[in-house]
């Protein structure tokens, strides 16, 4: 990374090579001191090791992101406090679904104490989710860009959503809300060590020595006394190896960087500062009765909202597609472009149906869910690449299950490279099989590699620079892309497919499901399916017509009106059916979800066709 920087920094005549650190995307406001909430805590006996990641094989630990992309912007100190809220949340709900990820982007357009993407405070962050309701990710989508440089405070941005027609984007009628309790600063190894075990990960501001940009691994020690506090990360664990303390720091750089994004520093030395500066964050209890706002007649007619509510790049073309509805035009039928890769055995020539379990819901197998986060693929504007998320989900969740949950953070696999190298098709629809022929074929980057942009690439084929990206500041000016301070990362990891093929029937499904994981299916998008607001939907139609894509997590029968059902993952945000999930009727009056089906199984191996493939890349 050092050296590609260099590079870069070279090819564009710079006398010095610009950091992230150096843009102190960590700024203390001046213009205002927040009041502190406290909430006093006493000492208990602390553990020698302890990361939020592994409280007793139990993964506390949301989304692991990079904000320097689609573009640099400086908002370490928004994804430090929203991650750690984030985190928090998700301790305080036992690490049951569905995962919450807090937006950085309501942050960096709407806490006007803090100056977006030039810079803010974590503790400002905490005050400003306080003050005011804070959206997950399916509302408001990282598109690094604050109040400062393009994406104001617009109620549009604190939610959204877009139709297929080119209609412009509006706010959903209602939508779930989160926020802070009580926030406050904490320093010192003691305090910040109690805080963290006590209450769930914090963050805190450091300082960006060169030696910490090209930071790979290990136990991480600057002997060059930089104190100069630039940077905000989140802390989430504390141990000892080898006899030298250390803290357990989530960054958010990516996961191509450090160790899987995070980095390890010693503790106790105040090193990098990191011991002088931090703040924590209580969430509010916004589950145990669901909270949404609704939205009103001011909100909706805002004025502001005008500048961001353009969805016209998407616009269908075709007329027969155009009266789909509801329909992100995916391809009717799977043609695998390299054929099936099956496996020797299919798990329903291995499994006795019949003696399955009733219930199968990777959302809750023995008390761990084991499906990745909940998505979006209408926001920023519409784009219809929902054969890229029902597959890319499915495969994500097969492979937070052969992890076995353990891995840093969930895994999620990147939609956008989908649509970047055309895989199975672009935001106009596409053919969800492609999907899987690239994961066989190339392995997919994770979600940190690309930000979803909800756009066609603006050239014929994809680049290095579009499968996995980093920029560099200074923030890009509005109307300004900022694409030539961005470069390729090329040691991101892949995640390959060893074997796929198509699945229908609910036999099938119910094996496949049960032995391997999530599936991803074609279903009939109907208008009745997009109101739908949860139960068990069923819906008679004589010929479905598959023209989207969803993944299926699990199935289950219900005692009351003995029916069983099929439990499905959309991507079309939380604020839709049952957290973005659903369940309908097996067997029957089921919109085709049992027709045409695929799966993947999980690899981190390239497979012996990659040499053959690479060459022509
Ligand atoms: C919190 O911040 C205030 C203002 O900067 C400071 O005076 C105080 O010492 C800090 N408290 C802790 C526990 O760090
Ligand atoms: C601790 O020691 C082991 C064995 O020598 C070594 O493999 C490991 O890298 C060391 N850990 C650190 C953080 O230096
Ligand atoms: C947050 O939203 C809820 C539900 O709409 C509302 O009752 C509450 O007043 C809001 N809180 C703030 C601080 O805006
Ligand atoms: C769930 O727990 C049961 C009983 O402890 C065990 O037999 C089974 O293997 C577990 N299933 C999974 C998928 O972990």
């Amino acid at each position: 990374m050092k050296t590609s920087l260099f590079v870069v920094a070279l090819l564009l005549g710079l006398s010095t090579a610009l950091r992230p650190g150096d843009l102190a995307c960590r700024k203390k406001s001046t213009r205002h001191i927040p009041t502190v909430h406290k909430t006093h805590l006493t000492a208990a006996p602390l553990p020698a090791n302890f990361v939020w990641n592994n409280v007793n094989g139990v993964n506390y630990l949301t989304n692991l992101r990079n904000q320097h992309i689609p573009q640099y912007c400086g908002s370490c100190w928004a994804h430090a406090s929203t991650s750690a809220l984030s985190d928090r949340i998700k301790i305080a709900r036992k690490a049951q679904w569905p995962d919450v990820n807090i937006s950085p982007q309501v942050v960096i357009s709407c806490s006007l104490n803090d100056d977006g993407c030039h810079g803010g405070d974590g503790l400002s962050a905490f005050e400003f989710m306080h003050n005011n309701n804070i959206t997950d990710e399916t509302c408001s989508i990282y598109q690094a860009r604050g109040h400062d440089n393009g994406i104001e405070c617009a109620p549009i941005n604190v939610c959204k959503n877009c139709k297929p027609d080119g209609t412009p984007c509006f706010i959903p009628e209602e939508y779930r809300v989160f926020g802070v309790e009580e926030y406050g600063n904490v320093t010192g190894e003691a305090a910040m060590m109690q805080e963290i075990y006590q209450r769930g990960p914090i963050a805190c501001a450091i300082a960006v020595p060169d030696s910490l940009e090209s930071y790979t691994g290990g136990i991480y020690f600057d002997q060059s006394g930089d104190q100069n506090l630039v940077h905000e990360i989140s802390v989430v664990g504390f141990g000892v190896e080898n006899g030298t303390k250390y803290w357990h720091v989530r960054n958010s750089w990516g996961t191509h960087w450090g160790e899987s994004g995070f980095f390890r520093v010693v503790r106790g030395v105040n090193n990098i500062g990191i011991e002088s500066d931090c703040a924590w964050a209580t969430p509010k209890d916004t589950w145990t009765n669901p909270q949404w706002h609704k939205t009103t007649d001011e909100e909706q007619s805002d004025p502001r909202n005008n500048k961001y509510n353009f969805n016209e790049a998407n616009k269908p073309q075709d007329s027969f597609l155009d009266k789909q509805r509801g329909t992100c035009k995916r391809v009717p039928k799977n043609q695998f472009k390299l054929g099936q890769k099956r496996p020797e055995q299919m798990a329903w020539e291995t499994l006795d149906v019949s003696a399955l379990p009733a219930n199968w819901d990777w959302r809750n197998i023995n008390g761990t869910s084991y499906v990745s986060w909940s998505r979006n693929q209408h926001i920023p504007i519409y784009c219809g690449s929902c054969w890229a998320h029902g597959t890319t989900s499915a495969l994500a969740d097969r492979f937070n299950i052969l992890l076995k949950d353990h891995n840093p953070t969930p895994v999620g696999l990147n939609p956008q490279v989908m649509v970047n190298c055309l895989a199975g098709g672009d935001c106009g629809g596409g053919d969800p099989s492609g999907v899987y022929d690239y994961a066989y074929q190339y392995g997919i980057p994770d979600s940190s590699c690309e930000q979803y942009v909800a756009r066609d690439l603006d050239k014929p084929q994809c680049q290095p620079i579009d499968i996995c990206r980093d920029c560099r500041g200074p923030p890009p000016a509005e109307g300004q892309s900022g694409i030539e301070n961005c470069w390729a990362v090329t040691n991101y990891k892949r995640y390959y497919a060893s074997n796929y093929y198509s699945v229908s029937g609910a036999d099938q499904m119910k094996a496949e499901l049960y032995k391997n994981g999530p599936i991803a299916c074609g279903i009939d998008a109907t208008d009745g399916l997009e109101a739908y607001m949860g139960g068990i939907y069923s819906e008679y139609s004589d010929y479905p017509m598959i023209n989207h894509e969803i993944s299926v997590v699990g199935y289950g029968f219900d005692e009351a009106t003995q029916t069983e059902y099929w439990v499905g993952r959309n991507s079309w945000g939380t604020y839709w059916g049952e957290n973005g999930f659903f369940r309908i009727k097996m067997h029957s009056d089921n919109l085709g979800i049992e027709n045409d089906c695929i799966a993947a199984l999980p690899s981190f191996k390239p497979s012996q066709a990659e040499t053959v493939f690479t060459q022509y890349m």
